[in-house]
């Protein structure tokens, strides 16, 4: 068969992103523009400047991926690029672009939904990894439980009822001082500190989730003590998220019957996790999870999930817009 060499483009929230990878897997280059440093100080996203800056930097993103991948734009065989979830103003920075690569180059355009952007990023980093799978997606918008039927069917088992797992991280990490974003905060905190805090864990009959619950309890105790140890409290706090997470997870692969369980998504960065989710390995599982440069936003995940979705013919055309709430199986 022909080689296949996607450009992806992913801009659903502060990083622009520009990627060409060779069929489905192989990664030639994935530029990624973060603008943590200036939503810093704003103690996260704010909206109206994501877009303003993913405007200046979208042409620079993407000649530096065809750059680095050393191709040229006619040699790309298919664009690609994130409708949604994500801000509207965002995501229409990408969208825009593409159909317009699309329509000068006349290559065509196949459209993804990010979520299945973070599943794909685990194709590229474990390249016998093919579905059925159980994947548990767990960013800074996102905590849902999917059963990865094939490349392109999805079925979604459980979800948040309140906040992302990642909105409780940053949270956690902007009340007790740690900054933005705060995920990797903790995450680095928590390896100084002990298990010794009760927090309360949230179950429920079926397969959803709940972080508010725990993420106000490590508010208030923080609010009443401000001297508690902070390392401490990220630990616990960490302790119980991942507890949840993995009781969830468990009870789905076993009524599935499925073994291999991938984590995606930009918490599934932290180390804690994954190690925790390692450890079913001795349960006879397979875990996989993506580079940490693939686990948070980027667009080398983008074009993996639209090469599969190209396989299948689903190709899009120029009314194409930006869907803000896309959920997973649209
Ligand atoms: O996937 P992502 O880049 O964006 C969304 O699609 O939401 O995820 C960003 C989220 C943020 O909440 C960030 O704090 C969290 O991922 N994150 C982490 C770690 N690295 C990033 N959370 C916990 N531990 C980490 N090491
Ligand atoms: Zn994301």
């Amino acid at each position: 068969m022909k080689d296949i060499y996607v450009l992806g483009i992913e801009s659903s929230c502060d990083e622009t992103s520009s990627a060409i990878v060779k069929n489905g897997r192989e990664v030639l280059s994935n530029v990624i523009n973060s603008q943590i440093a200036i939503h810093e100080q704003f103690g996260g996203v704010v909206p109206e400047i994501a877009s303003r800056n993913h405007t200046e930097a979208i042409s620079k993103v993407v000649k530096e991926s065809l750059n680095k991948a050393q191709i040229s734009m006619e040699q790309i065989d298919v664009i690609s690029c994130t409708y949604g979830p994500g801000l509207v103003g965002a995501l229409l920075v990408g969208v825009s672009y593409a159909k317009a690569l699309s329509y000068a180059l006349k290559k065509p355009l196949v459209a993804t939904n990010h979520i299945h952007g973070h599943i794909a990023a685990n194709y590229i980093s474990h390249p016998d990894l093919e579905p059925p799978f159980l994947c548990l997606i767990i960013s800074g918008g996102h905590t849902h439980l999917v059963h990865i039927k094939t490349y392109t069917e999805f079925e979604i088992l459980g979800k948040t009822r309140d906040d992302a797992v990642g909105e409780a991280f940053d949270k956690v990490a902007r009340v007790i001082g740690l900054g933005y974003p705060g995920g990797p905060k903790v995450d680095k905190l928590a390896k100084e500190g002990k298990l010794n805090i009760e927090l309360p864990k949230t179950h429920f009959d079926n397969l959803d989730f709940s972080f508010s619950g725990i993420k106000t309890a490590v508010i208030n105790l923080h609010h009443k003590n401000p001297n508690i140890n902070k390392a401490d409290l990220c630990s616990s706090f960490e302790k119980v998220v991942t507890e949840e997470l993995l009781q969830n997870t468990l009870k789905a692969a076993k009524s599935l019957k499925i073994d291999k369980i991938a984590l995606a998504g930009g918490v599934s960065a932290n180390t804690y996790i994954r190690n925790e989710f390692l450890k079913l390995q001795n349960k006879g599982y397979k875990i996989y999870y993506p580079e940490p440069v693939l686990c948070t936003d980027n667009a080398a995940m983008i074009a993996s999930s639209a090469y599969y979705k190209y396989l299948k013919g689903e190709k899009t055309d120029l009314s194409l817009n930006a869907v803000p709430n896309l959920k997973i199986n649209e």
